[in-house]
């Protein structure tokens, strides 16, 4: 995949439209995680260091193309402002004549954050337009949006019809770590999936069986591989319906000759609760029991399965990591990538936050700031948003 990226264009004088994914979590009006605003800083400091004035389009949750004071930029716009170590002017709108004249009023090194994109119908439903409109703010767009990226929108697909498109740093270093596993991963491959469904992880599942050597598989939706394979879950996740999906799987796997791990032993609950009491088996899990973390033997299988892994990509958590008494078998899987001489990429929104949670993201080869994206990057779907960046 060879994309247009920033380096290619002379920015001078040049007003560039850049959609940003700033969909950032707040609580009573502020910000909680700027991970994702100081993601796009390398690409923002790089235009604005060469000469360019920046429109800054990006959404917040999901407003339904209503305008919601509840959705509104202000607190994204302030924390923005101080990362970036600049002014910020945060426009009340994202069209008609008061935002057109902050547009063209603009200087180099100005930056002019619209309000939220989906405060528009036209957005979502990539209205050409729409997508018109947001170009006529600019000479040309970049797309640092990587967590959009599976989003055929007007700010970050349909504009690229009407502009020269580049990708900023950001979404070039996602497709640098993510495309390899998809095509020629350094070998040993270990790829490790959690998360509570099969049937949201099936199609991740299916595309990394393409080019793994090992898979791991935890989290809820290993019960339904285990029962599967004969052995007893009790209370744990079942999904019925994804039995035959499961069992196809396995003997897929089994034809590529990709070794697959399951849990061997498991932590359980009496109930879906924090408070719970913690049992451990292994191999059965009792009638009145439920699997929520995998178990000590589990944990030394995936330490012999990642050692001399050469990359290692890790989507989903092994347990139930936000009860403390079931983030043993997430927070082990972490620290082991932590320690791995591989290239690890962790990818999609809860194992992100089980690496931040314990505070081991700075030793990840990459940390993706995409959830649904890296999924469906990982999945082997071609992402909109980046195929709009793409050299011809
Ligand atoms: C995300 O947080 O995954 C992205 O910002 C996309 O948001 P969406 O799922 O509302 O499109």
């Amino acid at each position: 995949m060879q994309l247009n990226t920033i380096r290619d264009y002379d920015f001078s004088g040049k007003r560039v439209v850049i959609r940003v994914d700033f969909n950032v979590p707040l609580k009573d009006g502020v910000v909680t995680d700027d991970t994702r605003i100081k993601s796009a800083l390398p690409t923002i400091n790089y235009l604005l260091d060469h000469g360019a004035s920046l429109v800054v389009l990006t959404h917040l949750g999901r407003p339904k193309g209503k305008k919601n004071p509840e959705f509104s930029l202000k607190p994204v716009a302030k924390k923005f402002a101080e990362d970036l170590g600049r002014n910020v002017q945060l426009a009340d709108d994202v069209i008609g004549p008061e935002v057109e004249a902050q547009v063209k009023a603009l200087k180099p090194g100005q930056v002019l954050l619209l309000e939220n994109v989906r405060f528009y119908a036209e957005e979502e439903a990539n209205d050409p337009e729409f997508a018109k409109k947001l170009a006529s703010y600019g000479d040309v767009y970049v797309n640092d949006a990587f967590g959009t990226a599976h989003r055929a929108h007007a700010s970050t697909e349909g504009i690229a019809h009407y502009l020269p498109a580049y990708a900023g740093f950001l979404i070039e270093k996602e497709v640098k770590f993510m495309a390899p596993l998809l095509e020629n991963p350094a070998r040993p491959f270990v790829v490790i999936i959690g998360g509570s469904k099969v049937s949201s992880k099936i199609s991740v599942l299916e595309s990394m069986l393409k080019t793994a050597d090992t898979m791991i598989i935890g989290g809820g939706m290993a019960y339904t591989f285990k029962k599967v394979l004969g052995f007893k879950i009790g209370q744990s996740i079942f999904e019925p319906d994804y039995v035959d999906v499961a069992k196809k799987f396995l003997e897929d796997a089994k034809k590529k000759g990709v070794k697959v791990i399951l849990p061997v032993d498991n932590l359980c609950g009496d109930s879906f609760d924090e408070h719970t009491p913690v049992s451990l088996y292994e191999g059965d899990i009792p009638d009145d029991k439920q699997g929520m973390d995998i178990g000590p033997k589990t944990v030394e299988l995936i330490r012999q399965a990642l050692k001399g892994a050469k990359s290692v990509v890790w989507n989903g958590p092994m347990g139930v990591f936000e009860f403390d008494e079931f983030a043993h078998g997430t927070e082990e899987v972490a620290k082991m990538l932590a320690e791995s001489d591989a290239t690890t990429v962790v990818g999609g929104g809860d194992s992100v936050a089980a690496v931040n949670k314990f505070h081991l993201a700075s030793k990840i080869s990459h940390v993706s700031t995409g959830g649904g994206a890296s999924l469906e990057f990982l999945e082997g779907k071609v992402l909109p948003g980046i195929k709009a960046l793409e050299k011809n």
